[in-house]
């Protein structure tokens, strides 16, 4: 009698724990199923097998609104550093400098085209605004093992991925930690780790110069269980010109002749350069204000942002619906005023007084090369509001202002 009573307490506590175990492990068989109909969009939803639906619309109502994910999309030397560093230190923002250099050395001995490159650009970026690190493994070269990689580029560039949980070496603030000290102190990255801190933050934010135009984010920007908004950074292609000369000279060899004989060489032809024709066709699609746009995409002049750091960030933060953080304010303060320690290899465009650097290449560029270039975008500089110069004393005098005062659509 005793024995069985015992007995029976027993089956009712198996009874107990398997049904525990039972209700524990169904979400995740559901997980696991409708994860494999992880990439298909909205119009498929309608066809899933219903379990599969309810799991979708919930994560779709759980993830969307809530975590944002931002994209700064600029060219090479248009200032895209100093933005990209607001966000990275902000404290509820995972972001990532330029991941795309991964594919394009992975595919370049591949004979991938530009198409094969944007496509899996777009595949890519979508996976780590989900916080998939691990999809990075596929182009890393040597490929990681166990998900551990010292080989990420620029990996120091991001603060997350020096502090906890990724890194224990530096407190969260990490004030005055450098890229290198980053990634000397805080040994190989795991990408596991990496994905979880993604997760834990509410923002995720990622800067690329290696997306061309706004259309080649179109399925991102549509897609539902993405929030993305698109931040552009232009600036006067003068300047960007002026810029690139002075850090890639080895493109610009016919430029860099004119300057030291200060004439112009014989079968100069920047049409072929990347300079203006780029750059117009970049902004061009927003500009014309198409609906896949609206409230997602915001153009931003480098130039504004370096005159009045203040008023125009707070403009791109609200329209992100991101808080200005003390950390951020704070970065500000000594960034635009000359001082500042986080990433000595964007000595141009962050640790100098921002406003000056702005300017800088109208004491670089002669009268006639700046003439040239503006007899080649033209159409780019009157779009986005720059003025042209007409002497010499105009283009040195730093009190003459080149930029218009312009409110760009900003899709809202
Ligand atoms: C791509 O390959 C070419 C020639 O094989 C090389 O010169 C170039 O530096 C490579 N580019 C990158 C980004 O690795
Ligand atoms: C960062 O370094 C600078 C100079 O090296 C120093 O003046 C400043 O106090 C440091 N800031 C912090 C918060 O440690
Ligand atoms: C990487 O981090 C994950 C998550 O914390 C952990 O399970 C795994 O063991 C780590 N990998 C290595 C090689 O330390
Ligand atoms: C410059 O190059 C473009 C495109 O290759 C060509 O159409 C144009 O005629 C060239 N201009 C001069 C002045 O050679
Ligand atoms: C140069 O001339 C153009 C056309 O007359 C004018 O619109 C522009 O404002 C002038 N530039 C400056 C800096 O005054
Ligand atoms: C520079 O431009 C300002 C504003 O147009 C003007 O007042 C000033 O006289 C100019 N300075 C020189 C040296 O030309």
């Amino acid at each position: 009698m005793k024995c069985s009573r015992k007995f029976l307490l027993l089956l009712a506590l198996v009874y107990v724990v398997i049904q525990y175990v039972a209700i524990r492990s169904f979400p995740s068989i559901t997980l696991n199923i409708c994860s494999v109909l992880h990439n298909q969009n909205r119009f498929q939803l309608q066809q899933m097998d219903p379990a599969c639906l309810t799991y979708k619309k919930d994560s779709l109502r759980n993830t969307s609104p809530s975590k944002s994910h931002i994209l700064i999309l600029a060219a090479t030397r248009s200032g895209s550093s100093f933005l990209g560093q607001l966000f990275n230190h902000h404290s509820d923002v995972f972001y990532l400098y330029e991941p795309l250099n991964h594919i394009q050395t992975a595919l370049n001995s591949t004979h991938a085209n530009r198409r094969m490159i944007l496509g899996a650009s777009r595949d890519l970026l979508r996976g780590l605004f989900h916080c998939d690190l691990h999809l990075l493994e596929d182009y890393i070269r040597p490929q990681p093992e166990k998900h551990i990689t010292d080989q990420l580029k620029r990996r120091g560039a991001s603060k997350a991925l020096c502090s906890p949980p990724v890194c224990h070496v530096f407190s969260p603030q990490l004030v005055n930690v450098t890229e290198s000290q980053c990634v000397q102190k805080c040994g190989s990255l795991n990408l596991t780790l990496a994905s979880q801190s993604c997760q834990q933050r509410g923002h995720m934010v990622i800067k690329t110069v290696r997306v061309p135009e706004v259309s080649d984010v179109r399925d991102l920007l549509e897609d539902p269980r993405l929030n993305l908004k698109v931040i552009q950074l232009v600036r006067d292609p003068r300047g960007v010109l002026a810029s690139r000369m002075m850090t890639f000279p080895q493109n610009y060899p016919l430029m860099r002749l004119w300057k030291m004989k200060h004439q112009k060489p014989e079968g100069l032809n920047l049409t072929q350069e990347p300079v203006c024709e780029d750059y117009r066709r970049s902004v061009a699609t927003a500009l014309r204000q198409p609906d896949w746009l609206r409230g997602r995409y915001m153009l931003v002049r480098y130039e504004d942002l370096a005159k009045e750091p203040r008023q125009k960030i707070k403009e791109v933060f609200t329209f992100l619906g991101l808080n200005l953080d003390k950390s951020v304010v704070d970065w500000i303060k000594e960034n635009t005023h000359g001082r500042g320690s986080w990433s000595p290899m964007d000595v141009l465009s962050t640790n100098r007084d921002s406003a000056t650097n702005s300017d800088s290449w109208r004491l670089k560029l002669s009268y006639d090369m700046v003439q040239y270039l503006q007899t080649l975008c033209q159409t780019t500089l009157h779009e986005l509001g720059y003025t042209f110069v007409n002497s010499s004393e105009e283009l040195r005098n730093l009190s003459v202002i080149l930029f218009k005062k312009r409110n760009f659509w900003t899709s809202q």
